[in-house]
């Protein structure tokens, strides 16, 4: 008889991916409270490993999982927390979820726009506190959206859906992106700039790159000095696209109109700096957290690993 396949889940997958996975192997799981050192031993001789954007998958992880690892199915589209050229170099496949979060992810950058262009959290904030004495011409005033000049910074597959679903506000579209997008053209009236015309430009920035090396802290200090003190910065793609120090900074000296941010450099961990600054909306990296994204991510995952492990190809293989 042949050996259960070891599927090691180093945190946690949902049960709509759980059930996918068979009786037929034998599946581990770390839980959501397991440690680097936990997920060592956890994946000791594991043939398929489930990680996600809070497990670094390095050199270390691979070579103690051993020979036997096929696979690295991340629970998420980003993958930027897995060392491809390591699972290249030891021949293990690396997965994703593509396609099942961008309109969620899409959804929530469109609430994001919205709630920091408004301030809504401090609006609720002060009303909750009983700060609230009448309807005042002058109080809680904001930026609108209709009209505006939406700068999209990355037009994949969550920017395009994000830039569709504002088409109600009678928005004028920007985009940077490596090559020309000629549906969004078409479609969207979409004119591709490069970065820093984008940023002169746009009422609203939004952010829906993936964090490699070349788009680490793509607002900068430098970049901000180009954008108009009204803008709207919106990031739910990672929070490595943002130097958070200096959007802190120029959201309290003025020199940025709001920020409405899902993603941070050092997850968990906010940085105070954000937690302090005046417009800011903050969302604990909720961009695919509904539940039909998060099932059908959930068995996305599932259906890799199946697949790998039958010996097919992968359904959503990365690189
Ligand atoms: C992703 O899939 O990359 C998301 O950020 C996870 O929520």
């Amino acid at each position: 008889m042949s050996r259960k396949q070891r599927i090691v889940i180093l945190r946690e997958l949902l049960q709509a991916g759980l059930d996918l996975l068979g009786e037929q192997n034998e599946v581990c799981l770390g839980g959501l409270g397991s440690t680097p050192e936990d997920w060592l031993n956890l994946v000791r001789g594991a043939d398929a490993i489930v990680a996600d954007p809070t497990v670094p998958v390095g050199a270390d992880l691979l070579d103690s999982a051993g020979s036997d690892l096929k696979l690295v199915a991340n629970f998420a589209v980003g993958y930027d927390n897995v060392d491809l050229d390591a699972c290249a170099e030891r021949g293990v496949v690396v997965t994703n979820t593509p396609d099942v979060l961008t309109d969620a992810t899409a959804e929530l950058a469109v609430a994001l726009t919205l709630a920091a262009a408004r301030d809504v959290p401090a609006a609720e904030r002060s009303l909750r506190a009983g700060e609230w004495s009448g309807w005042d011409p002058a109080a809680y005033r904001g930026f609108e959206l209709t009209g505006s000049t939406v700068g999209v910074v990355g037009m994949g597959r969550i920017g395009r859906r994000y830039a569709e679903m504002l088409r109600g506000f009678g928005v004028e579209y920007l985009y940077t992106s490596r090559r020309a997008r000629e549906e969004v053209e078409v479609e969207l009236g979409a004119r591709r700039v490069g970065l820093n015309q984008l940023l002169a430009e746009a009422d609203v920035v939004s952010l829906h790159l993936s964090a490699n090396d070349e788009t680490r802290h793509t607002i900068n200090r430098e970049t901000i000095r180009l954008m108009k003190p009204s803008a709207v910065l919106v990031n739910t793609g990672r929070g490595a696209l943002v130097d958070s120090s200096a959007v802190a900074a120029a959201l309290a000296e003025g020199r940025l109109g709001a920020a409405g941010l899902d993603v941070y450099e050092g997850e968990p961990e906010v940085p105070p700096e954000l937690l302090d600054a005046p417009r800011t909306t903050l969302t604990p990296h909720i961009g695919s957290a509904t539940f039909r994204a998060r099932d059908r991510m959930a068995e996305l995952v599932a259906r890799n690993i199946v697949e790998v492990l039958a010996g097919r190809d992968p359904v959503t293989p990365v690189g």
